[in-house]
């Protein structure tokens, strides 16, 4: 009879749980954190983490607002015992010393599914020295400011990412990921600051962000599927790139799409970017409803991606094909506001334009487009016209 009553309390229990109400927070400073953004607090969070993440009970780790964290490198390792939360309200701030001289990240999430992140807080990278030491060439590894690497299940919300000594935030090897009102901070001169690069991953939304750094908005990267970016902003920055593929992997990329989002003085709008002699496919991009504010280059596809100028002309390339850009407006820096560069072994294509109104800003004389190697079609308007390659 007790042993009934005891298991019907035990039921009863359990419904409140997962009904909700009944998380267990962990909070940092149960765990020693000293948040005077002066004492590291590594072991506080690596203690609270460990805590939270054997706990069954669908935890949160708590870091409190209005207090600053110090923290060196830190990596949060999976699996845990249910889905975890992290609710950053608080500040965290990397060490403002140069702390590696190898590829490393300020803060990992490893191997971690069903996580959520979430908060009014930020986490600050403190990369003005390591852009000037890389400015010098003093600094060939710089730390990324938070690493995602084999999740499934992943949201990440409302959280501020700024100065961020190398890339903010890197999605590897991950699925299911919901990136969501997230911002971005850094200056447009600071070296790689690229917002959210993607790769190894799929089935990933992007959405309501708003990122100013000083490269890439978002990259995606090789072997990648059912990437969406929608309702962001980017710039000032390099524009939302898809690339550079194919200089040692052999790229796959499918399914892309980019929509909704507005770009301000950007160097490129949307961009596909591949190495001569790569081999591989990217294929299936959806850019529409875009709105471009003086970019220099508002649509491009460059099949021959060469940084540092000087590469040899090499034979085949990344194949790309099925790319359409519907609805794009505004207005680009220079008169060339779409370049289609294919490559001469292996044109791209399936290229289509729609509705498209580019003008040079601030010039009476039209924008131009310069079309190399691509066969495709338009529908509606196309301004500047496109005129495709005649040959297959
Ligand atoms: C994804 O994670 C959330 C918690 O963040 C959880 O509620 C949900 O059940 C998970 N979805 C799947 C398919 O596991
Ligand atoms: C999606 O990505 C995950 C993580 O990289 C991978 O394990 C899985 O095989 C991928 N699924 C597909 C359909 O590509
Ligand atoms: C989009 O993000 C901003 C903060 O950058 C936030 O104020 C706003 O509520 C978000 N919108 C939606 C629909 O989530
Ligand atoms: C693409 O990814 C989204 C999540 O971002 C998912 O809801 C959708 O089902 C995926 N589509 C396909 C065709 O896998
Ligand atoms: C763009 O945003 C509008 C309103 O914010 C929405 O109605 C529309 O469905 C979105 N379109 C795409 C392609 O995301
Ligand atoms: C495009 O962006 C410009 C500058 O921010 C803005 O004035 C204009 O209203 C936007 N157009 C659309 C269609 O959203
Ligand atoms: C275009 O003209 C406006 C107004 O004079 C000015 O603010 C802007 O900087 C100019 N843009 C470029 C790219 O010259
Ligand atoms: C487009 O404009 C650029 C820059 O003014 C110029 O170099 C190029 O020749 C033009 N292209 C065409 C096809 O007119
Ligand atoms: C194209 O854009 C220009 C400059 O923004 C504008 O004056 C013109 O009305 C637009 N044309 C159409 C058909 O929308």
């Amino acid at each position: 009879m007790a042993a009934m009553t005891r298991a019907l309390l035990l039921l009863f229990a359990l419904a409140i749980r997962s009904a909700g109400g009944q998380q267990r927070v962990h909070n940092v400073f149960d765990f020693h954190a000293a948040g005077d953004g002066k004492t590291d607090d590594a072991q506080a969070f690596l203690g609270t983490w460990q805590a939270a993440c054997s706990d069954a009970g669908e935890p949160v780790v708590a870091v409190p607002g209005g207090r600053a964290f110090l923290l060196s490198q830190v990596s949060f390792q999976g699996p845990c015992k249910s889905p975890i939360t992290v609710k950053l309200d608080g500040n965290i701030v990397a060490p403002n010393h140069i702390w590696t001289k190898e590829a490393a990240n300020l803060l990992t999430f490893l191997g971690v599914d069903h996580l959520t992140l979430d908060g009014n807080g930020g986490i600050d990278g403190q990369g003005a020295i390591w852009w000037d030491c890389y400015n010098r060439k003093k600094c060939h590894a710089r730390p990324i400011l938070l690493g995602f690497a084999r999740c499934n299940n992943l949201t990440v919300r409302r959280i501020h990412l700024k100065d961020s000594a190398d890339k903010h935030m890197t999605l590897f090897q991950c699925s299911q990921v919901n990136v969501d009102s997230v911002s971005v901070t850094a200056p447009a001169d600071s070296p790689n600051t690229d917002g959210i690069t993607v790769a190894l991953s799929n089935n990933t939304y992007i959405s309501n962000t708003s990122i100013q750094t000083g490269d890439d908005c978002v990259s995606v990267l090789s072997y990648t599927k059912n990437i969406t970016v929608t309702q962001s902003r980017c710039g000032p920055g390099h524009g939302i790139s898809v690339g550079s593929l194919g200089r040692s992997e052999t790229a796959m990329v499918e399914q892309i799409t980019v929509s909704n989002c507005s770009f301000i003085g950007t160097m490129t709008g949307v961009r596909i970017k591949s190495w001569q002699g790569g081999k591989g496919y990217a294929k299936g991009f959806l850019f529409q409803s875009l709105n471009m504010t003086e970019v220099q280059y508002p649509i491009v596809i460059d099949q021959f991606y060469c940084p540092q100028g000087n590469c040899p002309i090499k034979h085949g390339g990344v194949a790309i094909s099925d790319v359409r850009f519907i609805d794009i407006q505004g207005t680009s820096s220079e008169q060339e506001a779409i370049r289609l560069l294919c490559s001469q072994s292996v044109h791209c294509q399936g290229i289509y334009l729609s509705n498209i109104n580019l003008s040079w800003v601030n010039h009476t004389s039209p924008a131009n487009a310069t079309i190399l190697n691509a066969h495709g079609s338009t529908g509606g308007m196309v301004v500047p016209r496109i005129q495709f390659s005649d040959f297959l």
